[in-house]
Parts: C-alpha cells; sequence; structure tokens
C-alpha cells in the first residue's frame, strides 16, 4: 500500500527510466515528495541505489527487456524516459542510438500500447544543432514523441550540478580532473591563435531544480505540448566555471590558453578507453557553449539555484597541507 494521493490530473502512479542514477535520485526524492508514487525500472544490481525503494515499486529489467517495459507502463500513470549516457562503448552494446534513440522509442511505444498518455522526455539543451550522436538521438527521441498521439512535455536542461550522490557529475569531476590536478587549467579555445580562449559559456542549473521541473509539469496540464529550456540563473563563461570551482576548493588556479585540437587530437587515440576523461565530441560540444535563460523554469514556479559557493558547498574546500 503507499501513501502517494491522486493528484488533480489523475496523475498518482509515475514511471521512471533512468530512476537509479544522478537526475533520478532526485527524481525519485521531488516525485515522492509531492505525494507521486514512483515504479522504477531497476537494472540487476541497481536496486541498492534507490535510497527510498521501500515507497517505491522496482521492477527488474534492463531498457532491452520489453516485458519489463510494459510492466512499467501498466502499473503507471505517467512515464519519464530519463535514460541517457555521455559517452558510447559500441563493443559492449553501449550507444546514444540504442539508449537514447531506440530505447526512448520503446517506452513511448509501450505507453500508447498500455494507454498512458502523459509522457515526459529528459532532452538536453542544444540537441536541434544535431552536432555528435549524442546530440541527434536525443532529438531524434524528441521528433518521435511528437508525432505521438501522447500528451508529451520534453526538457532539454544545460549542464547540471548539485551533490552528486556518489554518482558521476559535472563540478564534482572539473574539480577532480582540472582543478586539484597539478597542471595549469585548460581555456580551450578553437584554432591556433588564443582568441575567445575560455569564454564559451553555459547556464548550469540546479539537479534539484530539474527535478523540480518535471514534477511541476506533472501536476500542470498547460505544460502538455511544450518544450523547456532549463538554465540557471547565471550564463557564466568556462573561465568563471573553473574561478568558481577553484573558489569552492578553496584555492586559486593558473589557467592557460589550450588550443581545443590539441585535446581532439589526444581524444582521437584514447577516448575509446573509459579512463580518457573525454571524447572528441564533448570537446565539440563543449566549445559551441551551453547557454539558455532561466525563463521556462521560472514559469514553472522555480527559482533557480546559482552556481555559487552555497550551491557548491558538496566541493568542500580542501585540507590544508
Ligand atoms: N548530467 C547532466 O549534466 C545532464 C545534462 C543534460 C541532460 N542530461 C540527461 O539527464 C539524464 C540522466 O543523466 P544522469 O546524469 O542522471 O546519468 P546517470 O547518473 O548515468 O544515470 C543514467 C540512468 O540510466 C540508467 N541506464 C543506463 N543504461 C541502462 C540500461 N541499459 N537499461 C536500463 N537503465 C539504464 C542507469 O541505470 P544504472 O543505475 O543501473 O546504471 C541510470 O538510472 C540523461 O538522459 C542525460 O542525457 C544530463
Amino acid at each position: 500500500m503507499t501513501t502517494a494521493q491522486t493528484t488533480a490530473t489523475g496523475i498518482q502512479s509515475v514511471g521512471v527510466f533512468g530512476g537509479t542514477g544522478y537526475v533520478g535520485s532526485y527524481l525519485v526524492d521531488a516525485l515522492l515528495a509531492q505525494g507521486f508514487h514512483p515504479v522504477l525500472l531497476v537494472r540487476p544490481g541497481s536496486e541498492a541505489r534507490v535510497e527510498q525503494r521501500d515507497r517505491c515499486t522496482l521492477v527488474s529489467g534492463d531498457i532491452d527487456d520489453e516485458a519489463a517495459i510494459r510492466q512499467v507502463a501498466e502499473a503507471s500513470d505517467a512515464l519519464i524516459y530519463n535514460i541517457g549516457i555521455l559517452r558510447e562503448f559500441p563493443q559492449r552494446g553501449i550507444s546514444f542510438h540504442g539508449l537514447q534513440e531506440e530505447a526512448a522509442r520503446r517506452t513511448m511505444d509501450a505507453a500508447v500500447a498500455a494507454g498512458v498518455r502523459r509522457f515526459l522526455l529528459m532532452s538536453a539543451n542544444g540537441v536541434e544543432a544535431g552536432l555528435t550522436p549524442y546530440q541527434r538521438s536525443k532529438h531524434a527521441a524528441e521528433r518521435y514523441l511528437q508525432g505521438l498521439e501522447l500528451d508529451w512535455t520534453i526538457f532539454r536542461p544545460s549542464v547540471l550540478f548539485g551533490d552528486p550522490r556518489g554518482r558521476m557529475e559535472f563540478a564534482t569531476q572539473l574539480s577532480a580532473e582540472i582543478i586539484d590536478s597539478p597542471l595549469p587549467a585548460p581555456l580551450f579555445h578553437n584554432g591556433l591563435l588564443p582568441f575567445g580562449a575560455g569564454n564559451f559559456t553555459m547556464s548550469p542549473v540546479h539537479v534539484a531544480d530539474v527535478a523540480a521541473a518535471f514534477v511541476a509539469a506533472l501536476r500542470d496540464p498547460a505544460t502538455i505540448g511544450k518544450t523547456f529550456h532549463l538554465g540557471g540563473p547565471e550564463t557564466i563563461s568556462w573561465r568563471e566555471i573553473l574561478t568558481r570551482l577553484a573558489a569552492a576548493r578553496g584555492r586559486s588556479k593558473l589557467m592557460l590558453p589550450a588550443p581545443a585540437l590539441g585535446v581532439m587530437a589526444a581524444a582521437a587515440l584514447l577516448d575509446r578507453f573509459e579512463s580518457f576523461p573525454i571524447t572528441r565530441d564533448q570537446v565539440r560540444m563543449l566549445l559551441v557553449g551551453n547557454a539558455c535563460a532561466p525563463d521556462d523554469l521560472e514559469a514553472l514556479g522555480i527559482d533557480p539555484r546559482p552556481f555559487s559557493a552555497d550551491g557548491l558547498h558538496y566541493l568542500e574546500p580542501r585540507a590544508a597541507a
């Protein structure tokens, strides 16, 4: 028995694909806090990642498992597709096309078959540029959803930050790999001359604000058929992001211009290894920037948290040597 209440929209149980990851953990918290009952597809071995599992329904299975997808859909009044990856490993069957397009389509088809009309899709800011397989697969999933007879809402966040809860997150990763490194921080730039080095911009948005946006949309039928760009309150440069991360770690950091071509060349050789920190496509997407306004979040009644010392408290200043 659950304590979930049926909302004015008739939605009580919410199926989540990708509920065990970084964003997923915040989605589950936000759903529970607002009286929804999460129904999660959970890969065998990932059960312990759901902290509040005694308050959720867990359906065991991989996203390739049609029966498990059907079970989630049939137990839900709305579905959220949140599965996504940052890099692909085709030799292990992990690809952008497979997880962000084909699998997303399977869950949308399952929604139609089960008569679940409400569907929320996690996409990403800038996907319409179609620069990389990451962006193209997400954009294809958006277009497929828009062609179905479903009550859809699409979310396109900029880069997310917030306590990673033991998972991978933008600020923690940059802090570990760039700020704490003995090497100078790279101010990437196009071409050989350092014009505009480190000036490309992003709008870091707090993960809890993104989760709140999903839940707000579930309660608001006016969000049906709309795409929301989710940016934090400020658009800041890569240089400023590194400066704030260094401050959060209680240190200053030497920064030097670095031609993106050099990183691309290294990534061309090494990005098939998981330990190499960045792929060519990630550098490409970094350099075009990832900026969007906070207006859509504010329209959903959310006051977005800044990328500031308070918001980055989880990075903790490093101990004095
Ligand atoms: N993080 C960002 O800055 C950012 C920015 C914009 C958009 N997004 C989007 O937000 C979404 C969530 O990202 P995240 O950062 O939370 O990623 P994450 O922590 O890696 O979580 C990925 C989720 O997908 C699940 N998953 C992966 N492969 C699966 C499979 N074969 N079958 C079933 N489930 C599978 C994972 O399950 P396990 O726990 O079993 O691994 C996990 O629940 C993605 O769509 C991402 O593109 C993220």
